[in-house]
Formats: C-alpha cells, structure tokens, sequence
C-alpha cells in the first residue's frame, strides 16, 4: 500500500521517503507487523508517518535534537487548531517571511510562534533549508515565489491526520545517542530502529547539530550494542564503512552504475539476524507493486 499524498507537512533536504516502501519489506519479512518504529533523527519522519498510515507499525517513535524541528512535531500533536489557524490566516509575503524569521531566531517565541516560523521557513525557503534562501530570491523576481509550496488545504489536512493519530506517535527531543540508550529499551521487541544520521561528508551545513568524525563513531558504538533490529543509512563514505564493518552493507545509488553505488551514493548497514528481502539492490527503489497488500 504506497502512501499518498506526501506524509509529512515538513520538506526535508535529503528526506528518505524514498526507501518507506523498502522499510515496509523489512516488516513483512521480519514479523514486525504492528511493532513500534523509532527514528532517532526524524527530521520531516517521511518514512515514519508512512508505516503508521499505511498499518505496518501501531507506535512511532519520533527523535531529533534541533528544538524547532522538535517544537514543530510537539505543537502538531499538542495544539494542531493554533498551527491550522496560522497556516490558513498567515500571509505569503516577503514581509511576512522576515517577520517569521525574527520569530524563528527570537528566545522569546512560544511553542506555537517557534513551531509556525519552523513550517513556514521550510515551506518557503530554497530546499526547505530552514536559515536558507527564500524561493524566488528577496525580491521575489524567480519564476517560483515564496507560495509555491504553501498549498494552504492539503498542508492542513496533512497534520489534521498526523494529529488524529496523535496516541500512536510519540516525540522526543533527546541526543540520538540518548534516545538509543534510553527510549528504544523501552520499546516493544518487535521493533525496528531505523538511523538516518546526518551524513558523513556532505552533512556540514545543512542542518542543525552536524556531527564530526569522533560523534559518527560514538553513535556506531551505541549501534552495535543495541539488542533489538535495526538499519542505519548513510552516504557512502570509507570511514563509514569502516565504523559498521562487522555488518553487512548494501551499497546504492540514485542510479544503477557501479561508480554512482560508491561515489554519491548511499550505503546501508542492518542488524545481525535481521532477514533482508530478496533480490533487491537498490532500497530506493522499490516498486509499489513489491509490497503484499495488507488487510485492512
Ligand atoms: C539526515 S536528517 C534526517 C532526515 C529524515 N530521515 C527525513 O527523511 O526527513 C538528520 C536529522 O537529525 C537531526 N540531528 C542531528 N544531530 C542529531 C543528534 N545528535 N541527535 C538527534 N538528532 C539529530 C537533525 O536535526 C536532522 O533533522
């Protein structure tokens, strides 16, 4: 069951809906139908919200460290009326988007203005890059505008359905490390762990909280102790093939050449005892038709 429209209210740079449908394999081939699933860097939580729409998982665990990112998923479940409010009645104007950018960095926002500014920036800035550009340049002279990706109706149907599932998702806002060693003990044995860290390279910049070499090493630590299944994606760099050398990779690209699976490409890393669905080399390319249908 593929989900559409897009799950998730946010635009995530590097967003990984694309491997749902290969994370959904994993459930159905591992008996984890109705388990939980935890993203201890969710981000937009594409993938997150797709197993909870379409029935794989009963419970989300949603994780990230960057307080607006976080703020956002709380007001979605704690106040979905305020956020609703504002996206209907907020303008989509270049004063209107300095105004939520003062709101954005001001110490002095509540939950509501710093959740709003979050969503508002990410739909109307470059990439959804949060302190990036503005879509159509300050002075709005670019063939797309700010509005572009503001569609007012179908965003607010989006958290009206995140918030209607509201008990069945629960957010944090802990160090990814934290949350591995806190939150995911205290999950259902049928689970899975899905990691989606801030790459290697190339994830100076883009986000809040980018991690050095020494970070992307702890948390490969903690990873290997983890006693419940996992997957952990990555761009595919040679010291992180290094760090989860002891378990098995699959290397892919965006497209099917050999130099793309190592140069630009992404790499995952699974637990020990986790089953991988057969013949498929390529977990970002998965085609709908792969997924049983389920009965519901
Ligand atoms: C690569 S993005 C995840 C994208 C996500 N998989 C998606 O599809 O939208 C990384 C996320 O991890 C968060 N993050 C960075 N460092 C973190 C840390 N130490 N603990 C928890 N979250 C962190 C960032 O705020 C960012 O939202």
């Amino acid at each position: 069951m593929p989900t559409r429209p897009y799950p998730s209210p946010l635009r995530y740079p590097g967003g990984k809906l694309k491997v749902a449908n290969y994370v959904k394999l994993l459930f159905e081939r591992n008996n984890l139908l109705d388990g939980d699933y935890a993203e201890p860097y969710a981000g937009g939580s594409s993938v997150a919200l797709a197993l909870l729409f379409d029935h794989y998982a009963a419970r989300i665990f949603i994780n990230d460290l960057d307080p607006a990112v976080y703020t956002f998923w709380r007001t979605v479940l704690d106040n979905p009326e305020g956020l609703k409010r504002l996206i209907t009645d907020t303008p989509m104007t270049m004063d209107e988007w300095y105004n939520q950018r003062r709101t954005f960095l001001s110490p002095d926002s509540s939950p509501l203005e710093l959740a709003f500014a979050t969503f508002y920036l990410n739909r109307a800035n470059r990439s959804g890059i949060i302190l990036g550009g503005v879509i159509g340049g300050k002075q709005q002279t670019g063939n797309w505008k700010l509005d572009a990706r503001f569609n007012r109706a179908e965003l607010t149907q989006r958290i009206e359905k995140i918030a209607r599932h509201s008990d069945r998702i629960s957010v944090t806002n802990y160090d990814a490390q934290v949350f591995l060693q806190q939150v995911v003990p205290t999950m259902n044995n049928r689970s899975l762990t899905y990691l989606d860290p801030p790459y290697y390279v190339k994830g100076q910049g883009l986000y809040a909280n980018a991690y050095g070499p020494d970070d992307h090493a702890a948390v490969a630590a903690d990873v290997a102790a983890l006693t419940k299944p996992w997957l952990v994606s990555y761009d595919n760099a040679p010291q992180i093939l290094d760090l989860y050398q002891q378990f098995r990779p699959l290397e892919y690209g965006l497209s099917y050449s050999a130099q793309e699976r190592r140069q630009g490409g992404e790499v995952m890393f699974f637990s020990h005892g986790l089953q991988l669905p057969n013949g498929i080399s390529n977990p970002s390319k998965v085609p709908n038709k792969f997924l049983h249908k389920l009965p519901f």
